[in-house]
């Protein structure tokens, strides 16, 4: 029951993810700041990633563990330090939807980017011990559900937990980092 909501609450996001890759038409007709196209490029690709993860994990594409890998590295290396420092320079600008609070609230950012780098790092991993198909170990198992949502939730760290979790739990907790990332960082218009 649990890993049904949670099925249905990960459609949801990945629902939500394709919303975003929709193409912004202010952005297209300015001259953006490199580091903002840079970093909305980046983002659309992390977008295409994590679509290619879960057409996997539903089995609407097959497994294929170096796609899944590239994917995962494609996150990873476009996360962390990588993420971060493409707002290090310019935060606002027209044609951006970074909210100025990525300024004052930059530790918080930065977290949540460097814990995106630790799922992506964790799915990367689960795809080399699974070269042939996406068995049971990958799967969320019913309970898994209660780490990490919900009010009764055991605080996870991503860099400690992470690579002990199953990958299909791991890329939950990713989506999720996504989505806290924009309700907090990125403002909805301009
Ligand atoms: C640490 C914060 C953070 C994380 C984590 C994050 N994003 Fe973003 N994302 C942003 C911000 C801020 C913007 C707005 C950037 C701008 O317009 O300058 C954005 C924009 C986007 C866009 C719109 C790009 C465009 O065309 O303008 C997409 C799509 C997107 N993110 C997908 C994702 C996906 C998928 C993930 C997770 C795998 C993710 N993001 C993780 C902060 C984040």
């Amino acid at each position: 029951m649990r890993l049904n909501a949670n099925v249905s609450r990960l459609s949801a996001l990945m629902l939500s993810i394709a919303a975003l890759a929709t193409p912004v038409f202010v952005a297209a007709t300015q001259s953006l700041p490199p580091e903002v196209a840079q970093r909305q490029q980046d983002m659309k690709a992390m977008a295409e990633a994590a679509k290619s993860i879960n057409a996997m994990f539903k089995g609407s594409s097959p497994y294929d563990a170096k796609r899944f890998k590239g994917a995962a590295e494609t996150i990873r290396s476009t996360s962390g330090t990588a993420l971060s420092s493409l707002f290090d320079g310019t935060v606002t600008a027209p044609g951006s939807k970074a909210s100025a609070s990525i300024e004052t609230e930059r530790q918080q950012f930065d977290k949540l980017a460097f814990d995106l780098s630790a799922y992506a790092a964790a799915l990367s991993a689960a795809a080399d011990h699974n070269p042939e198909t996406l068995g049971p170990r990958m799967r969320m198992q019913a309970g898994d559900a209660a780490v990490g949502g919900g009010p009764l939730a055991k605080k996870v760290d991503p860099a400690r937990d992470a690579a002990a979790m199953p990958a299909e739990h791991a890329f939950h907790l990713m989506l999720q980092t996504c989505t806290s990332c924009h309700a907090k960082f990125r403002v909805e218009s301009k």
